[in-house]
């Protein structure tokens, strides 16, 4: 049988105080949605339906982004979540299938879970995911009879005796495309929020004789984000669960919850991470490396054996080969540094490519932008790259090449070349004992001049 997904995702969000649309606030750097959108990704859907309205175009652009296949449809007016539904209608016309509903900003439901539920489909016209509250507060109530869901109550709605109910609904349910529409028809608005409440279909069901079940999951699961708190919360949930998953998979995390992760972080065997390293989008580094302390990494990649930090930032476009040495206060950026290459101290790598064993020394800068437009700086193998050595861009260094330190590098340096470019030194013998007592002299007269 195949699936589809509807992601509710039209809702303001006004407790996030925002300008940004609710469900584009981001957990471990990708919007909440995209999220919920992977929960769901395991069931391979058939179609993925998102149902925006608030900040529409900004949605659909991030949606688009993560997944082209998918379409975002448009909740003009938010009347309930049975109404959001209803807005995927058109779009799952001819879908022949299950549907799951999900929630934008409910980020944590399991592939799992999700799979749970398409098992227990079988008979039953519909499945919805209930968990066990700590607190119900105002979650709608699941009024179970036996094996049998028989309705689902907003508390809003729910009598005194159901509000003492802790079996709550979670948002999500499955249900096949067309009953799932068929039941939708006959919801009306008549309840104390005057709004069209999907959870209304269980009681239709029932009433036509069809059967409900209700799966339960754990209630972090079901953690959904209202506020800027809540975002902290989840970040940290999904920041415990990454962390876990990587020391499980032989990642050692030296200090683990210093260590910031993001969705798509991806890290290889036996590497061992030092305190306080940041992982932003896009970062892969296999087997066996080292990221000391305090560095910071996207968009990159780190090859197996290659050691960076204390202090090193790696930014999009970086690509190390293999035993790569990359230490303290070095930025590399949109640069491919071939097997071996060592830059250490103090150095700035922009628009670059370094051949195999190449040593950059102390304070070297890519001068890669002239103010207007960005040049690339290409570096041999084995090369000698003297601390201070200025390589103004567009320009080569050659194979076992070497600059003299302090050199501004302006013209090509071919292989095997000795490039001097600084000025000469001159010293004037016992000028230094003179230039001190003519300052001592100096300073006398101006202490003086202030008294
Ligand atoms: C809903 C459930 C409630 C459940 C709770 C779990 C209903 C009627 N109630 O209540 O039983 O316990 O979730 O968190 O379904 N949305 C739209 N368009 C709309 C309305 C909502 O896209 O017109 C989206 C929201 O953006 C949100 C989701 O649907 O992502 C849920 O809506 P929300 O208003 O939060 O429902 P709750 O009142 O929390
Ligand atoms: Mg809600």
């Amino acid at each position: 049988m195949s699936t589809a997904l509807v992601i509710l995702a039209a809702g303001k969000g006004t407790r996030m105080n925002s300008e940004m649309p609710k469900v584009l606030h981001q957990i471990a750097n990708a919007p909440m949605l995209i999220h919920a959108m992977q929960s769901g990704a395991p069931l391979s859907p058939a179609r993925t339906v998102i149902v925006a309205g608030h900040g529409f175009d900004d949605v659909k652009a991030a949606v688009e982004a993560h997944d082209p296949d998918a379409s975002v449809v448009l909740q003009a007016e938010q009347k309930g979540t049975a109404h959001a539904v209803d807005a995927a209608r058109a779009a799952l016309a001819d879908f022949d299938g299950d549907v799951i509903v999900l929630f934008g900003d409910t980020p944590f439901v399991q592939p799992e879970t999700l799979e749970r539920m398409v098992a227990a489909r079988g008979e039953n016209a519909v499945v919805v995911l209930g968990f066990d509250a700590t607190d119900p507060g105002k979650y709608g109530r699941l009024v179970m009879h036996g094996d049998q869901l028989e309705s689902i109550v907003e508390y809003a709605d729910a009598t005194d005796e159901q509000r003492t109910i802790t079996f709550c609904n979670s948002g999500v349910m499955l249900a096949d495309c067309k009953t799932l529409y068929a039941l939708i028809d006959e919801i009306e608005a008549n309840n104390a929020q005057d709004e069209y409440y999907l959870t209304d279909i269980v009681g239709i069901a029932r009433a036509r004789g069809l059967s409900v079940s209700a799966v339960a999951c754990d209630e972090a699961e079901t953690l959904g984000i209202n506020s800027r708190l809540h975002l902290a919360q989840a970040e940290a949930v999904f920041q415990t669960r990454a962390r876990i998953e990587l020391m499980e998979m032989g990642v050692t995390l030296q200090q683990p919850e210093t260590v910031m992760l993001s969705f798509d972080t991806v890290i290889g065997r036996d590497t061992v991470i030092e305190p306080n390293v940041y992982f932003g989008p896009g970062v892969t580094v296999e087997s066996g490396a080292h990221i000391r302390a305090f560095s910071h990494l996207e968009g990159c990649h780190v090859s197996r054996g290659g050691v960076v930090g204390p202090y090193a930032r790696l930014r999009p476009g970086t690509e190390l080969a293999e035993d790569v040495r990359i230490g303290n206060f070095v930025e590399i950026k949109n640069a491919v540094l071939d097997e071996g290459a060592k830059v250490n101290h103090l150095t700035y790598i922009g628009d670059a490519s370094i051949g195999a064993e190449t040593n950059i020394g102390a304070g070297t800068i890519t001068c890669n932008y002239d103010g207007v437009m960005k040049h690339k700086t290409t570096i041999g193998r084995n090369a000698f790259i003297g601390s201070n050595t200025m390589l103004v861009a567009p320009v080569t260094i050659g194979d076992k090449a070497m600059t003299a330190s302090g050199s501004v590098i302006t013209t090509n340096v071919p292989d095997d070349a000795l490039a001097l470019a600084r000025a000469k030194q001159v010293n004037k013998p016992g000028l230094a004992s003179k230039m001190f007592e003519l300052l001592k002299l100096k300073k006398k007269k101006r202490d003086k001049g202030v008294e």
